[in-house]
C-alpha cells in the first residue's frame, strides 16, 4: 500500500485525537510508522493501525478505515483538486475514477496497485460499483464515495449487495443519491 494512504490515516487521526494518540497507535500496533508518500509498506500495516485506533475509540478495525476514506476525501482533494473540479456531481466522479483517477495514480506513484471498477447505471439516481481487489479494502471504498457525495454537497446511500467480506467472488456497492 502506497504511503499516501498512510498520511492520510495519520492526518484524520491527528485532526481527530492529537499527535500523542497518533504516536500511541503506532507504539500499539507495532509497526514502523514512518510513510513518505511514495513509498510502498505492507498491507498489513493498514490492518494493524486501523486495530490499534479500533481499540481505543471502540469501534472495528473495518468501521476506522471506512471514517479514514470519509474524513480521507478532503485531504485527496487539497492535494489533487483537478480530480473533482471537472464533475458537477459524486456519481459523475464515481465514473471518472477507473478511467482518469486511478490511471494517473499508477503514474504519480509508481507500483501503486489500484482497484477496477465495473460500473452499471442503473439510473439517474442509482450506480453500481463492482470492486474486485485482494485487498478487500470495500470499507475504504464506501468510506471514500460517502466522502465524495459530501464534497459535492450530495448524500448518498450505500449497499452492498454482495461483498468478499462476506464470501462473495466481489462487492457490488450500489450507490444510490438521497
Ligand atoms: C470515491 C472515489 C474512490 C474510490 C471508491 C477509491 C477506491 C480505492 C480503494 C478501495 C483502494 C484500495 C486498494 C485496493 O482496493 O486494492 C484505493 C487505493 C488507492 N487510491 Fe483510490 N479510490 C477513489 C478515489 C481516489 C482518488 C481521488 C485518488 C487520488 C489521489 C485515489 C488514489 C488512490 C491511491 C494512491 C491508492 C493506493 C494504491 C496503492 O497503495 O498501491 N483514489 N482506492
Amino acid at each position: 500500500m502506497k504511503g499516501i494512504i498512510f498520511n492520510i490515516v495519520e492526518s484524520v487521526v491527528i485532526a481527530e485525537n492529537g499527535i500523542d494518540a497518533w504516536d500511541n497507535v503506532i507504539d500499539d500496533s507495532g509497526v514502523f510508522g514512518a510513510y513518505t508518500s511514495l513509498g510502498t509498506y505492507p498491507d498489513s500495516d493498514l490492518l494493524a493501525i486501523a486495530a490499534a485506533v479500533a481499540d481505543r475509540v471502540n469501534a472495528t478495525p473495518s468501521g476506522v478505515i471506512r471514517h479514514v476514506g470519509h474524513q480521507g476525501i478532503s485531504r485527496i482533494y487539497d492535494r489533487y483538486p483537478e480530480f473533482f473540479t471537472n464533475h458537477d456531481d459524486v456519481l459523475s466522479f464515481l465514473l471518472s475514477i477507473d478511467s482518469v483517477v486511478h490511471p494517473e495514480v499508477r503514474n504519480m506513484y509508481p507500483g501503486a496497485e489500484v482497484p477496477n471498477f465495473v460500473y452499471k447505471v442503473v439510473d439517474e439516481q442509482t450506480l453500481e460499483l463492482g470492486y474486485r481487489s485482494a485487498r478487500q479494502r470495500c470499507d475504504f471504498a464506501e468510506g471514500l464515495i460517502l466522502g465524495a457525495a459530501e464534497h459535492y454537497g450530495q448524500t448518498v446511500e450505500i449497499v452492498q449487495t454482495t461483498c468478499m467480506l462476506r464470501g462473495d467472488d466481489e462487492c457490488t456497492l450500489r450507490v444510490t443519491t438521497t
